[in-house]
């Protein structure tokens, strides 16, 4: 039996990068996945690869920064699958821009998406699981939570935001069997990095390599099942060793 077997799970940005290898690794521990992204081209043809491969899987075309729109993501997840036990709280935007010339509609967006959007769709998860009994939530930060760097003074706020917003609401929902942890990562290799950057952001790397999405998605199946039943609050860095320097 999968560890996730049976279990719902709504997948934000689901149709790329670390979401939707997290998908792929769900699906095959047993999951029904929801995968929620504003990509419907991308959406819509990961849903049928997943579907043909025999899972249960629904795109949602959903913006997280609309509070609308993660409402009735929740709905219509809970309307097709009854409930939602597991979020991957995973869609982000990242952009590199040095700070005195940053437009502020600029800085907005990037908070909107990479901590409002956060809060937006954990807020729907948590009045889910508070009817259902509980869950789990995993929220993406990045190790950029932890460091700063130049030219990412946004992200990098918004990052560290989430690394505080989940211990936080860990806290607040720790007795009623709601975990929430994030998950950190290092340089992976997906569409949000810049190819003309992969091979400069290996040689910072300790481990001189880009990180995969698999390698992260194992990691997210981690703090998403009963393997880590006593953890919550946690922020789990998978870096590659770069913040150990
Ligand atoms: N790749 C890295 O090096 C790295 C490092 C640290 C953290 N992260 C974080 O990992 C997460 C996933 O990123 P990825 O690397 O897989 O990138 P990605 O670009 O492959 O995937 C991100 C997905 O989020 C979707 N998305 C963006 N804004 C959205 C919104 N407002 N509403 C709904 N969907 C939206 C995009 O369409 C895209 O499909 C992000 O939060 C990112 O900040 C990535």
């Amino acid at each position: 039996m999968g560890k996730l077997q049976n279990k719902v799970a709504v997948i934000t940005g689901g149709a790329s990068g670390i979401g939707a290898a997290t998908a792929k690794l769900f699906v095959s521990e047993g999951a029904k996945v929801v995968l929620v992204d504003l990509n419907e081209e991308k959406g819509k043809a990961f849903e049928e690869e997943l579907k043909a491969q025999g899972a249960e899987a629904l795109f949602v075309k959903a913006n997280i920064t609309s509070e609308e729109e993660v409402a009735k993501v929740f709905k219509q997840a809970t309307s097709i699958f009854d409930k939602v036990d597991i979020v991957f709280n995973n869609a982000g935007i990242g952009r590199v821009h040095s700070s005195h010339d940053l437009e502020y509609s600029e800085w907005r967006n990037t908070v909107n998406v990479d901590l409002d959007g956060v809060f937006l769709v954990a807020r729907e998860a948590i009045r889910g699981m508070l009817e259902n009994g509980g869950g789990t939530i995993v929220n993406t930060a990045s190790m950029y939570g932890w460091v700063g760097s130049p030219g990412s003074a946004a992200y990098n706020a918004a990052k560290g935001g989430v690394i505080n917003l989940t211990r936080s609401l860990a806290l607040e929902y720790a007795e009623k069997d709601i975990r929430i942890n994030a998950l950190c990562p290092g340089f992976i290799d997906t569409p949000i990095i810049p190819e003309e950057n992969k091979k400069e952001l290996s040689s910072i790397t300790p481990m001189k390599r880009l990180g995969k999405s698999e390698e992260m998605a194992k990691a997210v199946l981690f703090l998403a099942s009963d393997d880590s039943s006593y953890m919550t609050g946690n922020s789990l860095t998978v870096d590659g060793g770069y913040t150990a320097q």
